[in-house]
């Protein structure tokens, strides 16, 4: 049976996390897979995450199955703080899925059984799963241009010069905010100009949000999805809660679909058949952990709290390594990390640099030059810079 499978290609950020792993060097630093560290270089618990688990222990009274759908609850507070008020509840869709990964992959099957044989388009550069989920679930992957590398920032004529090829019915995938890999997101005035050309040519927005509250704050962040979601019939969000709740491992995510009201059933009945034959019931700690903390004013605060304290700590990441890079190179070539979002700005490097990145300096950046500058620490904001400006970035 396995005589034919050829060596499977592994995923390059998971590549790169196993290389840095293996690396003896006690300097190694590790700007590679998006995960936030504190100053001390750990990923925390969540004060709030840890208080809603001990409320947990102490008041559950089954681990017996939640539905296919999951967590009503969790999926209704999730809908609500993703999309605010944007359209009504009666045209929102939800299930519970493992991460923003399993909403991925849910949402393609979606487009894949409901569609006549959509595209998904993804923006170039991306988050290098998406087209592997897309492709997996049965979809033809196509790309269309995002990011101008002259002003590090999106290249929206660009973008919608591709995205005028795509047919009725294709499937646009777009970043929610803290685009991955490049750090470069969207304006109110971009998100409407790509809404427009949605509804016009009769596209459907697949909006990733897997950053929410890493660029600007939860308001914020949301605001380009809302405003799509207020301007489009139909729409897919797949919504992840690994970095805002610190919920990595527990793989704690959402699936939302907006349709006009009168196919809200059939919807959420192909997303619950699609459960079933995935993996049949979702995990319940992390959505449990969520649904407790948005259901209690204090531990709400809490959470917004310690979000709060994450996101200054990655702007002010950026805002040193800039001034490092000012003072190595002598200019402000390095300003848009100032500009960019989230965790992720994608740098201007080669592959050659990459490696001597990695070679030389014992830094690791994913091959396409992404850096995670939530993994970096201040007291080696110097060192990188140095590293950066030696191999000729
Ligand atoms: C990343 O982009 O590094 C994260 O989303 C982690 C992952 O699974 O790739």
């Amino acid at each position: 049976m396995f005589s034919s499978l050829g060596e499977a290609s592994t995923d390059s950020i998971l590549a790169l996390m196993r290389a840095y792993r293996e690396d003896p060097r006690a300097e190694k630093i590790d700007l590679g897979v998006g995960v936030y560290r504190d100053a001390a270089g750990t990923t925390p618990i969540m004060a709030a995450v840890k208080e809603a688990e001990r409320h947990l222990v102490e008041t559950q009274e089954t681990k017996s199955y939640v539905g296919l759908s999951g967590d009503e609850t969790f999926n209704a507070a999730m809908a609500r703080l993703v999309l605010g008020d944007a359209v009504a509840d009666e045209r929102v869709s939800a299930v519970q899925t493992p991460g923003g990964s399993g909403a991925l992959r849910l949402l393609s099957e979606l487009a894949a059984t409901a569609g006549d044989r959509p595209i998904l388009w993804v923006s170039a550069p991306t988050w290098p799963n998406h087209m592997a989920v897309g492709a997996r679930a049965g979809l033809v992957c196509r790309s269309y241009r995002y990011f101008d590398p002259e002003t590090h920032m999106p290249d929206t004529d660009a973008m919608l010069a591709d995205l005028s090829e795509a047919r009725r019915g294709d499937v646009v995938l777009v970043h929610g905010c803290c685009h991955n890999p490049t750090g470069a997101d969207l304006d109110a005035a971009q998100w409407d100009r790509l809404t427009a050309l949605v509804v016009e040519r009769g596209l459907v927005p697949l909006v990733d949000i897997a950053y929410l509250g890493f660029g600007e704050g939860l308001e914020a962040d949301a605001a380009g999805l809302r405003r799509m979601a207020a301007g489009v019939p139909e729409m897919l969000v797949s919504v992840s809660c690994s970095k805002n709740f610190g919920l990595y491992r527990d793989r704690t995510g959402v699936a939302l679909v907006i349709s006009p009201p009168h196919q809200r059933g059939a919807v959420q009945a192909t997303l619950e058949t699609l459960v079933r034959t995935n993996w049949s019931m979702p995990p319940d700690h992390g959505a449990a952990v969520v649904r407790t903390i948005l259901a209690d004013e204090a531990l709400v605060e809490m959470w917004h709290d310690e979000l709060a304290t994450m996101r200054e700590r990655i702007v002010a990441l950026r805002t040193g390594l800039a001034e490092a890079m000012a003072t190595h190179t002598g200019s402000d070539h390095y300003s848009f990390l100032k500009q960019h979002r989230g965790m992720f700005s994608l740098l201007p490097a080669s592959a050659a640099q990459v490696e001597a990145l990695r070679k030389d300096h014992a830094i690791y950046v994913t091959g396409d030059g992404r850096a995670n500058l939530a993994g970096l620490l201040e007291d080696r904001l110097d060192r990188i810079a140095e590293a950066f400006t030696t191999v000729g970035m």
